[in-house]
């Protein structure tokens, strides 16, 4: 499908990142964890004729784990078209910056982010912008879908682990996430280090459906509020 650009495409994001995240794992092993993710969430108890936004959406694989539940009308979004051109896919993409994103008012039924929000660099500026903009672009009852990396025992465990070269070594995966929370140091310690405010910015407009958080991760799913 051809790509459309709502924005200059960025410049190819980080090279050494991006062989990091290769070497965190396999596709098959990226897959299987979209498709939990998003059945741990109910997603795959909801209609199938929604209209589904995978935004950050990189590579496609979040896309991919939608379509493998069925959901058909798929579009994602992302600043990086070199990561756009690696999917493969029936989705619409568009090249686009996630706070400002050029859909109709009130126009699809679910968003979707997966690990894109704690790429974000002013928090909570940039943070209101993609909540504002979501709610515009969801349906009355639209819902809103996120799951991104949040401090829990476990993750500050792999984070000691990550610093010790024995654990590095033993392991290629532990290697791998050290590199990449090395890359994207700056937004990433940002992000978990602001909880409050980050749910306190979900919540605006957004009541709260499903919320779990897990093995360093928050699971949430917010339905767009009716407006006051
Ligand atoms: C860690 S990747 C996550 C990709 C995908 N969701 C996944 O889990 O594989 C973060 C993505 O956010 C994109 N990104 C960062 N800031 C953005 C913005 N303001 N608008 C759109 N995409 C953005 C990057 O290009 C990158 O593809």
């Amino acid at each position: 499908m051809e790509l459309r650009r709502w924005n200059e495409p960025e410049p190819c994001c980080d090279p050494e990142w991006e062989a990091a995240y290769e070497r965190f794992e396999t596709p098959p092993q990226e897959h299987e964890k979209f498709l939990a993710r998003l059945r741990r969430l109910g997603a795959d108890r909801w209609p199938r004729d929604l209209e589904v936004v995978d935004i950050f959406c990189g590579r496609g694989g979040g896309l991919m784990a939608w379509e493998s539940l069925g959901f058909t009308r798929l579009e994602g979004v992302d600043l990086s078209e070199s990561l756009l051109s690696r999917y493969r896919g029936p989705a619409q993409l568009y090249v686009g910056d996630c706070r400002r994103m050029a859909f109709a008012d009130e126009s699809r039924d679910v968003i979707c982010v997966q690990g894109g929000l704690h790429h974000l660099s002013l928090l909570p500026d940039d943070l209101d912008a993609v909540v504002g903009e979501v709610r515009r672009v969801l349906r009355p009852n639209g819902r809103f879908v996120v799951v991104e990396p949040w401090l829990t025992p476990f993750l500050r465990t792999v984070h000691e682990l990550c610093k010790q070269s024995l654990a590095r070594r033993a392991s290629s995966r532990i290697e791998a996430l050290d590199c990449m929370i090395r890359r994207e140091e700056r937004t990433y310690f940002q992000w978990l280090a602001r909880p409050g405010e980050i749910r306190a910015a979900l919540s605006r407009g957004f009541d709260t459906s499903r919320e779990a958080v897990a093995w360093g991760k928050f699971y949430w799913v917010g339905t767009k509020r009716p407006q006051a």
